[in-house]
């Protein structure tokens, strides 16, 4: 067993039972450290509207807000369980479970080795520049540690993001032929 704390993640590892399970990794103190500080700071200077929007958030992907503190691991989960439903993707690992975003399960696969780990971000490279600006997270193409080796290829593992999901959408099928 391994366990693996993710930007957003935390992972326990069990190859044996050949899956992974994923919860949100939360950030009370950062989350209570952004409020205190900066909240009615912003309120007296620049109004209510303001001061909700950069210290509680509007959009849960955005970092440094309190929603994302608590909100990003479940709203990843949750994603990354509807997205393998719906698309049955050939190049995302399945994701078999979710309760409510609160923990995943999914299928283990193996690490990259030296040799394969800079497969992913040539895949980026290639893909998201059709695409446009729209699909750009090179927080998740450029960092191997987001892939995995199954059913005799590359897999992405990590796929809770939205513009990750726009890419594999928009690639769905060259993803999917794709081969190393
Ligand atoms: N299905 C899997 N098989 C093997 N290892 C996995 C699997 N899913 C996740 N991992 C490992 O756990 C780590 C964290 O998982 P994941 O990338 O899903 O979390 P995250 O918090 O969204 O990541 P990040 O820090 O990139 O934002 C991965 O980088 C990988 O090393
Ligand atoms: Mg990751």
């Amino acid at each position: 067993m391994k366990i693996c704390k993710g930007l957003t993640r935390i992972t326990v590892q069990l190859p044996r039972a050949g899956i992974v399970v994923k919860f949100p990794h939360l950030y009370p103190s950062l989350a209570f450290g952004y409020f205190w500080e900066s909240f009615f700071e912003l309120w007296k200077t620049r109004g209510w509207r303001i001061a909700r929007k950069i210290v509680l958030g509007n959009d849960i992907e955005v970092m440094g807000t309190v929603l994302w503190c608590f909100g990003a691991g479940i709203a990843g989960n949750w994603s990354e369980f509807i997205f393998y439903l719906k698309t049955r993707h050939g190049f995302c690992q399945p994701t078999f479970f979710s309760f409510f975003g609160l923990f995943n399960i999914q299928k283990y696969g193996q690490p990259l080795g030296d040799d394969d780990d800079k497969l992913p971000r040539f895949y980026w490279y290639e893909l998201y520049p059709t695409l446009g600006s729209k699909a750009v997270d090179g927080h998740t193409w450029l960092d191997a540690d987001n892939f995995i080796r199954d059913r005799g290829g590359l897999r992405i593992v990590d796929y809770g993001g939205r513009k990750t999901r726009e890419l594999l959408i928009g690639h769905r099928f060259k993803l999917g032929t794709l081969r190393d």
